[in-house]
């Protein structure tokens, strides 16, 4: 069983934050077919490439870009340098002790956008614009994802992979059947949804899965994004919407009440966990961005059909984007392996084999998605034509510092440490 409502009717929609917009691209691909340089390899040697993906579905996902590099560059050695913890939860402070240490790695994931600043304004990586030129990826990519990652004097600092899908909710319909739901109900707003929450709460399985922090983070941002709206919910980035304000209370309470519905286990898990629960049963409902598609389609307990999605409710017509990218950092060890890897991670063969295992879409827009999932089908429709704002937990949105800080301030609410009020005012002064 699949819900298609991932897909808005509103196409033509708005485009806030990103200006993104569907375009069929040049389909200037460099030498080869495939999208890579495909030239002889003047060196090879070791390359080691960060990223948090040590495990599982995503473990899956780098697997297949690898596969690819290990084609397309065959004297190079793909050195895994994976630190597990979802969304780089433990990665990201280990690679900058490494970066300030001088012990960079080949190359790095790094999200597009305000995460992305940071390691420039650090002057930790490199412009990788040249390498535009010569794989022919300005025209591969949307317009305005090349826009958002161009600097001011025109420098590009990485070299994004794929696309994910931040406010998607995952439900288990034999869960919701049992709790006497319509599996595939629509719900238009938070409002509608608690009644099944509800529900499902009271046949006994846990109504909504979480995990730890960063999780309760992406479900904080999916629930102001629901109740601000867009515009208001972008505002909270560029200072125009008031932190203090009643809306964002009204978004407080909302996340509130949701958490209410929650594992009480939450804080020692990680996504993948809390996803497990909607596929072995145990729980109704998931917020998750769409590497848990990758997850649902590797689970062998669950037919692949047999799982719903949906936009979180409220966001219908809202795609909440981030973008994972890979750097060259200054000082990197084997700067002809990261060209390499960058050359993969930006080729169309490589966009394919790697997204369609990740979940997510590839950037490039002449990739060849028509093997993808059904849900990663409507996700291609959703990215040309929703709304795309920035995701807050997965770096498109605030520089490492300001989401840090509003992960305390979160972690502290849902331990009972803060109450709403404080709750919010920590959140004004994170974002200050
Ligand atoms: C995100 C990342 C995704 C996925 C997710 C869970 O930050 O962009 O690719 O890995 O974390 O770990």
């Amino acid at each position: 069983m699949r819900s298609g409502r991932l897909v808005s009717a509103t196409a033509g929609a708005a485009v806030l934050a990103l200006g993104l917009a569907a375009c069929g691209g040049s389909g200037d691909t460099g030498d080869t077919s495939d999208g890579s340089t495909g030239g002889e390899d003047m060196a090879g040697g070791d390359v080691e490439v960060f990223t948090w993906w040590a495990a599982g579905s995503e473990k899956a996902g780098l697997d297949a870009l690898v596969g690819v590099f290990e084609e397309q560059h065959p004297d190079f050695t793909f050195v895994n340098g994976a630190v597990a913890g979802g969304a780089g939860s433990a990665a990201k402070d280990l690679l900058q002790s490494r970066l300030q240490a001088g012990d960079p790695p080949d190359t790095f994931q790094a999200h597009a956008g305000a995460e992305l600043q940071d390691y420039i304004d650090a002057a930790q990586i490199e412009d990788v614009s040249a390498l535009y030129d010569e794989f022919g990826l300005t025209d591969a990519f949307p317009p305005d994802l090349v826009d958002r990652l161009t600097t001011e004097d025109g420098a590009i600092y990485s070299v994004p992979s794929n696309i994910h899908r931040a406010n998607v909710v995952w439900a288990n319909p034999t869960v919701l059947e049992d709790a006497g739901l319509d599996p595939a109900a629509e719900y238009a707003d938070l409002d509608a949804w608690y009644e099944a929450l509800d529900a499902v709460q009271e046949s006994g399985a846990t109504a909504l899965s979480i995990a730890t922090t960063w999780t309760q983070v992406h479900l904080l941002e999916t629930v102001l994004l629901s109740t601000l709206g867009p515009e208001a919910y972008t505002g909270l980035w560029d200072g125009s919407t008031d932190w203090e304000g009643p809306e964002v209370t009204a978004a407080l309470e909302h996340f509130e009440r949701l958490m209410g519905y929650t594992n009480g286990d939450r804080d020692g898990l990680d996504w993948p966990d809390a996803t497990q629960q909607v596929i072995d049963g145990d729980a109704g409902f998931n917020v998750m961005g769409d590497w848990a598609e990758a997850a649902f389609q590797e689970a062998g307990s669950m037919a692949p059909d047999d799982y719903v999605y949906f936009p979180v409710p409220g966001t219908d017509g809202e795609f909440d984007f981030l973008a994972d990218s890979f750097t060259m950092p200054v000082g990197a060890p084997n700067p002809d392996g990261t060209r390499a890897w960058l050359d993969t991670a930006g080729s169309t063969e490589g966009q394919e084999a790697f997204n369609k295992a990740k979940g997510s879409i590839p950037a490039r827009t002449d990739a060849d998605t028509s093997d993808f999932s059904e849900y990663q089908q409507t996700a291609v429709e959703a990215f040309a034509s929703d709304t795309i704002v920035s995701s807050l937990a997965h770096g498109a949105a605030t520089p490492v510092a300001t989401l840090n800080a509003i992960s305390d301030a979160t972690s502290k609410f849902t331990t009972g440490a803060s109450d709403l009020a404080t709750f919010q005012s920590e959140l004004a002064a994170a974002t200050m």
